[in-house]
């Protein structure tokens, strides 16, 4: 039974009769590009085969009834009066809280969740979570679907209401990637482009089983030391600063934030790279830029643990891997790899035994497809039967 088919089920069973909608959103892999996202820049994550699914139906009281499969617990909360809490159900009263800010006038629903997205390894299980539950309100309140509002919709939720300061990759990415593809994104304009994937060759995440919390203060002293150095060449965002330009005056800059803003720029080209690197097939170029970005993010913006380096460590050492680099926030959680296609059980099989070996840790791997964006799956029609429908983000 796949997970559309259980939310739909244990729906029947605890409200007794069929949901009306049945929408999901993906987590992410991001390929290349971090901490790009909040200096305006550019990232290049995909949408992942493992996502966050809600069966609804709407209620008339203007409460939000959910019960969540995975933390077995329920919560109730009045689109009227929103009130802080804790626990999974504050993303969905974040992305209530942001759309009735912007003026959206909210009916209420219950509903049945489930995900398989694995939850604080860096990809993006919050990120998933807002953008299905936006699917959700915007298919019970017959408002629009537009990929990069609903989009900032989620990021808000996650800044002004759960109080995590990220940026807008992880949302973009679950909300407007598609099969097949990675995502392009310009942070600051939100222009994109579908990337294909090159054939022949797979995305395997890495899990260290090492955890570090957004909320984490390192996140936002990256942030603060990237806008440390932005005002010091007199521009908006990091962005805006050439290489040459870099070169030129970073003797001004303390020796840490100069790195963190090395990182920054040089990343920028790399994802740049990386995307002429995919159009043209060139797989040991692209590999080369995910093992030059692990070393950046490792010696210059110091957001890898020791973990992170052996993992990926490990997965070079395999002659099938192309390049492998940490991937998300850091401090923990996953890395990414691409791998030749034919070899993905014998590369699995040695970077299990060497990372047990220098971690001592036991590894979750997963090979990934790049999925599509949030969408509504199934929508009941006038008769109460289901039509399938396909709603490309
Ligand atoms: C987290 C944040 C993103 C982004 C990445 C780093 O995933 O949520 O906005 O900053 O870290 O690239």
């Amino acid at each position: 039974m796949d997970l559309s088919e259980q939310v739909s089920e244990s729906f029947v069973e605890l409200f007794g009769g069929k949901p009306s909608v049945i929408a999901r959103a993906p987590g992410r892999v991001n390929l290349i590009g971090e901490h790009t996202d909040y200096n305006d820049g550019f990232v290049l994550p995909m949408a992942i085969d493992r996502a966050i699914w809600i069966a609804a139906r709407p209620r008339a009281d203007g409460l939000v009834h959910v019960h969540s499969i995975d933390f077995d617990s329920h919560d109730t909360f009045s689109l009227e009066d929103l009130k802080r809490g804790h626990g999974w159900s504050e993303y969905l009263k974040g992305v209530a809280y942001v759309l009735k800010l912007d003026g959206h006038r909210l009916s209420g629903w219950e509903g049945v969740m489930l995900g398989d997205v694995p939850r604080g390894s860096g990809l993006s299980s919050s990120a998933a979570l807002e953008l299905a539950s936006a699917r959700i309100f915007a298919s019970i309140s017959g408002l629009e679907w537009n990929a990069a509002y609903m989009a900032r919709v989620g990021q808000r939720a996650e800044n002004e209401w759960v109080g995590v300061n990220c940026g807008i990759m992880d949302q973009m990415a679950s909300a407007a990637c598609r099969q097949g593809h990675a995502l392009f994104l310009d942070c600051r304009s939100l222009e994109m482009e579908h990337v294909p994937l090159p054939g022949h060759v797979a995305v395997v995440v890495m899990d260290t089983s090492t955890r570090r919390g957004l909320v984490d203060s390192a996140y936002n002293e990256r942030r603060s030391q990237c806008e440390q150095a932005a005002r010091f060449f007199g521009v908006k965002a990091l962005r805006d600063v050439s290489w040459a330009e870099f070169e030129k005056r970073k003797s001004g800059l303390d020796e840490v934030v100069m790195r963190r803003a090395r990182h920054i720029i040089t990343e920028n080209q790399r994802v740049l790279d990386a995307v002429q690197a995919m159009r043209s097939n060139d797989l040991a170029g692209l590999g080369n830029l995910l093992k030059a970005g692990h070393v950046s993010l490792r010696d210059d913006l110091e957001v890898t643990n020791e973990a992170l380096n052996q993992i990926v460590e490990a997965a070079q050492m395999q002659s099938s891997c192309y390049g492998a680099r940490m991937t998300g926030g850091g401090f923990g959680g996953c890395a990414v790899a691409l791998v030749a296609a034919g070899q993905i059980q014998t590369f699995t099989d040695e970077v299990q035994k060497a990372y047990r070996q220098s971690s001592g840790l036991e590894p979750q791997i997963y090979v990934c497809k790049a999925d599509a964006g949030a969408n509504v799956v199934y929508n009941s029609d006038n008769m109460g039967s289901y039509r399938r429908i396909t709603v490309q983000p």
